[in-house]
């Protein structure tokens, strides 16, 4: 066991980067994944085949496919850690709770890296997002789930750095004089801000002059296809008639939020919700109505819900280069085809980038700054690519302030720093 090794953890709701400080000098991201096309991006994703077995990142996916989808597939599971209603899951008659399902991805990112580094680790940096919920508790008790994550990781010393305030270390190097930059991170499942005095010599605590972010990104961007027009293919509308009731009844609010989030439609399989879609089949009010809700259940028990959104996320990516995309999806019983335009999704996401936008201005204003006294913006993650967001920011500071990463490793090499700073005896300040 190394005592002065540090590994450097960007967790991410959609892909997972390690790092370290290892033999007294970074390391940064290391190959987690060779199947990938970028082998340092691990897909957060786990499969079991079966309860006793998981793959991750690619090769989750590969061995989806290759096992006939039969198993558990799990996705942007990060997103749970503020749902105090969402405690695991069931894996076949065991409770998976979602600390141990966070656990299990951490201990596999701790191998990959300690076989990468030849040596064991017990010491992380970890990132976390400015706000995992709104809700200040729900915030808390994010964090203490991470912290027992780690803990089953085996980590016996975790400090937890804002993913942000990681990004702004990363930027700090390109630096050569003092600027006020406010820098946006938009992943799959929150976007993070902060405002930050960057001085090439270094950092003082009171630089940071704010931080803060809301739990909406890319899995939210991808909601959009399903509630404007997808759901409609899994009885969103359907409208039923329970027995001895008179009145026309539609599907519960409750059942299409769930229906439309990446990360919220395998609730849909708890066994309360799953009887009552069962009942609304039986008593749908035409043929068209029952045809639908009979889609949900080839989606669910086909377990098609992966590779259905995965269909959806390839829409919204293309609409970043594009001002059309289409949607194909041919699994018998699911053959469905439709046009998206750029137009349409960015009216439909409308309401997140308010909402997004609501943060940074809570942002700068907790900071006291005005738009017009930031120096420069760098915006990383992959949800930066997404048009709507640019053009906001061009609106709001004008192209010749913007600057936008190409990459994925902000935060993670700024976390690398942090774990120099922390490994060496130093503080982060
Ligand atoms: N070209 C693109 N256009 C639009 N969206 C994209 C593009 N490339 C990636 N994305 C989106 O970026 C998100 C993943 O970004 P990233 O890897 O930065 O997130 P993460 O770090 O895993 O999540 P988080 O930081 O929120 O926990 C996904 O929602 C993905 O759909
Ligand atoms: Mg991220």
């Amino acid at each position: 066991m190394n005592r002065d090794t540090y590994l450097s953890i960007d967790f991410g709701t959609s892909n997972s980067l390690v790092g370290a400080y290892h033999d007294g000098r970074r390391h940064e991201a290391l190959a987690l994944d060779p199947k990938a096309s970028d082998p340092s991006l691990l897909r957060t994703l786990l499969y079991f085949p079966h309860p006793d077995l998981c793959y991750y990142g690619s090769e989750a996916i590969e061995q989806y496919i290759e096992q006939d989808m039969e198993g558990r597939l799990f996705r942007s599971f990060k997103s749970h850690l503020p749902n105090k209603n969402y405690l695991g899951t069931i894996l076949d008659n065991r409770i998976l709770t979602l600390e141990n399902m966070i656990g299990i991805f951490l201990l596999e990112l701790k191998k990959r890296a300690e076989k990468a580094l030849g040596t064991s680790v017990e010491r992380a940096v970890i990132g976390r997002p400015a706000r995992y919920s709104m809700d200040p508790v729900s915030d808390e008790f994010a964090l203490h789930r991470m912290q027992k994550a780690a803990h089953f990781a085996g980590f016996k010393d975790v400090v937890f750095v804002p993913e942000p305030l990681a990004a702004a270390f990363d930027y700090r190097r390109q630096l050569t004089s003092e600027k006020i930059v406010l820098i946006g991170d938009f992943g799959g499942g929150t976007s993070d801000f902060t405002v930050i005095k960057l001085r090439p010599e270094g950092f003082a605590k009171q630089d940071v002059l704010a931080i803060d972010g809301c739990p909406l990104a890319g899995d939210t961007l991808d909601s959009v296809f399903m509630s404007h027009r997808l759901n409609n293919y899994f009885g969103a509308n359907s409208r039923y008639r329970l027995p001895m009731g008179s009145n026309v009844l539609s599907m519960p609010k409750a059942i299409t939020l769930r229906l439309n989030h990446p990360a919220h439609i395998v609730h849909l399989k708890e066994k309360e919700t799953y009887e009552f879609i069962r009942e609304v089949r039986k008593c749908s009010l035409t043929a068209q109505d029952a045809e639908a809700v009979e889609r949900l259940f080839i989606l669910i028990e086909d377990q098609q819900i992966f590779p259905f959104f995965e269909e959806i996320e390839k829409t919204k990516r293309n609409l970043s280069t594009s001002d059309k995309s289409e949607f194909a999806f041919d699994y018998p019983g699911l053959e469905i085809k439709e046009k998206f335009t750029g137009l349409q999704f960015e009216s439909w996401s409308e309401d997140t980038r308010g909402k997004i936008f609501q943060s940074l201005d809570q942002c700068l204003s907790s900071a006291q700054l005005s738009a017009a006294q930031v120096d420069l913006v760098c915006l990383t993650g992959g949800t930066a690519k997404v048009p709507l967001i640019q053009e906001e920011f061009k609106k709001r500071f004008g192209a010749s302030r913007l600057q936008t990463q190409s990459h994925f490793h902000s935060v993670l090499s700024g976390l690398t720093e942090a774990a120099g700073f922390i490994a060496t005896g130093n503080s982060l300040f």
